[in-house]
């Protein structure tokens, strides 16, 4: 088929790649002529392990391309999905839908012959009902569905491969077969294929999300619990993770969680439910909850080195809200880094993806090009992000300082081998 994806941003640049990959003929939109150009060059613009190979191999199998003309672009496919960003609106929880509003008058704009739109964008529930509302002078010429994303950054490639579910909402139920035959090559593999309305199919993107940060918050509050009473919240998250109602997936203590979605996802719910006159007190603790762990990181840290930090040395070993990737949206690291930086701490921090430029500015903050010049002089190491290269590290070669405490974000080590190696280890959810 011929499909354009308007916006190369995670979702719309994988998914295209993606399509293209299992046999549709695929254009990738974007206003910003540097990031076409780079991708023109077989240079991706975001960091997903596996993606600028297959974007490579689809562009010289001339089934990707890309292109800054979305008229020609729109003309040339049958299927537009709409990827652009719909991120919230500053201080609010509000869903900020003025890319997506734009592209529609596009679509609007140049079609000439009968198209299906396609919403992959994360969009609260009746956005497509407005959209249908922008589109009603052409109202002939125009299918508006839901087929919501569900890819993890550092994980996409395989979770558009390998989705659990793919998810269409429409008000037509003709174009399901269109779209079945669309992912047909991926409900072969054993995808379930699952219809609704359309307005279900937006709210099922959100529900999801939210469900999957309440999850986390839950075990990350149960973590509190466990070190006061002295319980392992790997033996929790284990023992309630048997329960096949519950699954063992997402129920890994950490530091809070981050990333592009989730924060700004349950928000987008908790405003669109507020819309509708109902309160999801639920979602609203779970946003606040998360808001306030990084805060309880900061105050362990004290406990750790003591009120006063001028000086101190702290290493950060991983800065990304999650490995395999080079996002820092709302990760823990971006609220710790600069309040230590304020308290006087030396600041250093090494991370796979590399240097960033929202540390560049921290007064006492450095970059380090590797672990050992990381952490050989640090007094606190804090391993944030869950990076492979942290998980076997021998500390008595990286570091110098033998009385070096760790704070371990990510329970990457086992509490009786620190302890073995009489190393001062402290970690989530576990009495050190
Ligand atoms: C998420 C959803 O998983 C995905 O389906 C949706 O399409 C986009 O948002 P993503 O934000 O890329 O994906 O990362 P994810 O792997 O879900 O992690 C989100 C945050 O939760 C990260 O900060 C991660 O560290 C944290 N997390 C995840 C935990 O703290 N514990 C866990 O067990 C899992």
């Amino acid at each position: 088929m011929k499909l354009c994806m308007i916006g190369t941003g995670y979702v719309g640049l994988v998914s295209g790649t993606c399509f293209a990959d299992i046999g549709n003929q695929v254009i990738c939109v974007d206003k910003d002529l540097k990031k076409i150009n780079k991708l023109n060059s077989g240079i991706s613009p975001i960091y997903e392990p596996g993606l600028e190979e297959l974007i490579k191999k689809n562009f010289l199998a001339k089934r990707l391309s890309f292109t800054n003309n979305v008229k020609n672009a729109i003309n040339a496919s049958d299927i537009i999905f709409i990827c652009v960003g719909t991120p919230t609106k500053k201080g609010t929880f509000e869903v900020d839908l003025s890319f997506i509003n734009q592209c529609v008058k596009e679509i609007l704009k140049y079609s000439k012959k009968r198209k299906i739109i396609v919403t992959k964008s994360t969009v609260p529930v009746g956005t497509g009902d407005k959209v249908e509302k922008l589109l009603k002078k052409k109202r002939k010429l125009f299918t508006l569905i839901s087929n919501p994303e569900f890819l993890r950054e550092g994980e996409a490639i395989r979770d558009f491969r390998f989705p659990d579910r793919i998810i269409i909402g429409s008000n037509e139920k003709k174009v399901f077969n269109i779209m079945k035959k669309l992912y047909s090559p991926l409900i072969s593999k054993g995808a379930k294929f699952f219809t609704t309305s359309r307005r279900g199919a937006e709210l099922i993107k959100y529900a999801s999300n939210a469900f999957l940060a309440t999850k986390i918050t839950y075990i990350n509050e149960l973590a509190n619990l466990c070190e006061k009473c002295g319980v392992d919240i790997e033996d929790i998250s284990l023992g309630i993770g048997l329960d096949s109602r519950i699954g063992g997936r997402f129920l890994r203590a950490g530091p809070a969680y981050g990333g592009s979605c989730f924060p700004k996802d349950t928000k987008g719910l908790v405003s669109a439910s507020n819309k509708f006159k109902v309160d999801l007190s639920l979602v609203k603790t779970v946003i606040k909850s998360n808001e306030n762990r990084v805060n309880l990181l900061i105050q362990r840290v004290h406990k750790i080195l003591g009120k006063k930090l001028k000086n101190k040395r702290i290493a950060f070993l991983g800065v990304t809200f999650k490995p395999n990737t080079d996002d820092m949206r709302d990760s823990s690291s971006l609220k710790m880094i600069p309040y230590l930086s304020k308290k006087g701490a030396k600041l250093s921090y090494y991370d796979p993806s590399g240097e960033k430029n929202e540390f560049k500015k921290i007064k006492n903050c450095s970059y380090k090009t590797n672990i050992k010049s990381n952490c050989h002089n640090a007094d606190l190491i804090i391993i944030l992000t869950e990076w492979d290269e942290f998980k076997s590290l021998d500390f008595k070669k990286i570091v110098k300082n033998t009385k070096v405490k760790i704070y371990d974000l990510r329970n990457l080590y086992n509490l009786k081998d620190m302890k073995k190696n009489k190393l001062k280890y402290y970690s989530v959810g576990r009495s050190s």
